[in-house]
């Protein structure tokens, strides 16, 4: 009983090449109306101009100072750009308090950012900061803000709204730089926030940047930077012509400047809200019931690092309810209180039982007690591991719609034997096992398997955000 009700869940959660179709025609529509989208369409994407216009070769020079809010950690790095593919990063890393995360004040947030950014000019550029008094003399700061952004220039863009878990409600709506920018001036730290980045747009830049830095590592030019971490997102440069949300004054001048693209930071993490083709099973509703942003961002809610133990822990909790498991508890109440818990089962525990090849499941034994304080019997670690399996599984493939969809609708592998360049970062593409082979399995049988998906080429793009932001601060 207990292995067909697991089946049946498997095969909810199973993502079929008619799915993946589906999935990368409407995305490329979604994406079509987002860059068209003047009366904000529900169903386009985000699609947000970054007024990033320049893709860097690789031949930048400078040091500049970064900060990277968004992911796991907040960080504070100052990148040396070589002019020659390759940098020399200094960074600390701090793990974001978790009550700053739903913070009463966007103050207290960014009074905690600038003071940390402090301390690490202090501790690095001791001497500069000593010295550089007046406004032109400041050390320069890219900020890396990993959450969608509707972006008014280089350096100025108000938060739309909150994801991953963040809710400080007096932030949205705010200039994100001019928070920032108060914060170091009130604490008198001399640092001027000269450029606001994605990270998706952050990855963009130093992938492009970076490529080449190894003789062979550069197999055609980048066309999207992409995280899947926490959240997921992907930003790439877009023909300005196709960017009918711009004003066409601007559009102009920037042409008369000889530029012809600008990267578009998609927010693909709201792909679909309105759920026309994502699989949907009831734990998916319960956990966007749950989040701090209901009905937004459903893509994500299904793809990214931030989910997917939730929704293994959803699964578990209703197969005890049904009867089927742990049926050592007596009620749910008794149920060991992590298991009760929302969020507190991370996709690092995840990755463990993903790989567990140990006798009777006893890695996943141990991995469940440290994360829940959970016993379980061989039997129960059977079905948590094929769960596992398949949860990820279903991210991965999910993942491989929007690269499907960028690749389709730039048109970038047309053309003979063109190769295209992806750079990526998060927790998930970096450390959860077979995850980029998964996103590959999918991207092959989407239509780009046609076009030869093996000129496709992922890298990881260490370090991603903190070089690129420093790389948007010199982009003009
Ligand atoms: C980091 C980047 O490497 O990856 C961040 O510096 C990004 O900008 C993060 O947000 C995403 O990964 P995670 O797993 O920390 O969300
Ligand atoms: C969320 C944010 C997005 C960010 C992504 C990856 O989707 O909305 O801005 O790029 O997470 O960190």
């Amino acid at each position: 009983k207990l292995q067909s009700r697991v089946d049946g869940i498997i095969n909810e959660l199973t993502v079929s090449q008619e799915i993946l179709n589906k999935g990368v025609d409407f995305f490329i529509k979604s994406a079509e109306k987002g860059l068209d989208n003047k009366d904000n369409d529900p169903y386009g994407l985000p699609m947000i101009p970054t007024y990033v216009t320049s893709i860097p070769t690789g031949k930048e020079r400078g040091v500049l100072l970064a900060a990277d809010l968004g992911g796991t950690n907040f960080r504070v790095c100052s990148v040396s750009l070589n002019g020659d593919h390759t940098f020399i990063i200094k960074q600390e890393k701090n793990p974001i308090p978790v009550d700053l995360m739903s913070a009463n004040s966007a103050d207290e947030l960014f009074e905690y950012l600038a003071k940390k950014i402090g301390q690490f000019v202090n501790t690095h550029h001791g001497d500069q900061a000593s010295e550089s008094k007046s406004d032109d003399n400041k050390l320069k700061l890219g900020f890396t803000f990993s959450f969608p952004v509707d972006q008014t220039s280089l350096d100025s863009g108000t938060l739309i709204r909150w994801t991953k878990g963040f809710n400080i409600e007096d932030c949205v709506g705010k200039d994100i730089v001019q928070l920032l920018q108060s914060h170091l001036d009130l604490l008198k730290i001399p640092v001027s926030v000269a450029a606001l980045a994605n990270d998706t747009v952050g990855t963009l830049l130093s992938r492009a940047y970076s490529a080449g830095a190894v003789a062979g590592d550069k197999q055609g030019d980048t066309l999207v930077g992409a995280i899947f971490g926490t959240g997921t997102n992907g930003a790439y440069p877009e023909l300005i012509d196709n960017i009918k949300k711009l004003p066409k004054n601007y559009v102009d001048e920037l042409k008369s400047k000889g530029k012809t693209h600008m990267v578009i930071n998609t927010e693909w993490g709201s792909f679909d809200n309105h759920l026309e083709v994502l699989p949907t099973t009831k734990y998916d509703v319960e956990i966007d019931k749950i989040s701090a942003n209901p009905g937004y961002h459903m893509f994500e809610k299904r793809v990214s690092g931030m989910f997917l133990g939730e929704i293994l822990r959803h699964i578990l909790v209703d197969l005890y309810r049904e009867g089927l498991i742990l049926q050592q508890y007596r009620s749910y109440e008794n149920l060991p209180h992590r298991l009760r818990t929302p969020w507190e089962l991370s996709s690092e525990i995840l990755s463990y039982i993903e790989i567990d090849d140990s006798t009777a499941l006893k890695a996943s034994e141990l991995a469940l007690l440290n994360a829940l304080r959970l016993p379980t019997t061989h039997e129960e670690r059977i079905i948590i591991q094929q769960l596992t399996i398949a949860i990820a599984k279903r991210a991965a493939y999910l993942g491989a719609i929007p690269f499907a969809g960028l690749l389709l609708k730039t048109k970038a592998l047309e053309g003979h034997n063109k190769e295209v360049d992806i750079g990526v970062d998060g927790s998930l593409v970096e450390f959860y096992p077979g995850f980029r082979a998964m996103l590959r399995d999918a991207l092959s049988m989407t239509k780009v398997g046609n076009q030869g998906e093996r000129r496709v080429h992922i890298n990881i793009a260490k370090d991603g955000s903190g070089v690129g932001a420093a790389l948007c601060t010199l982009s003009d």
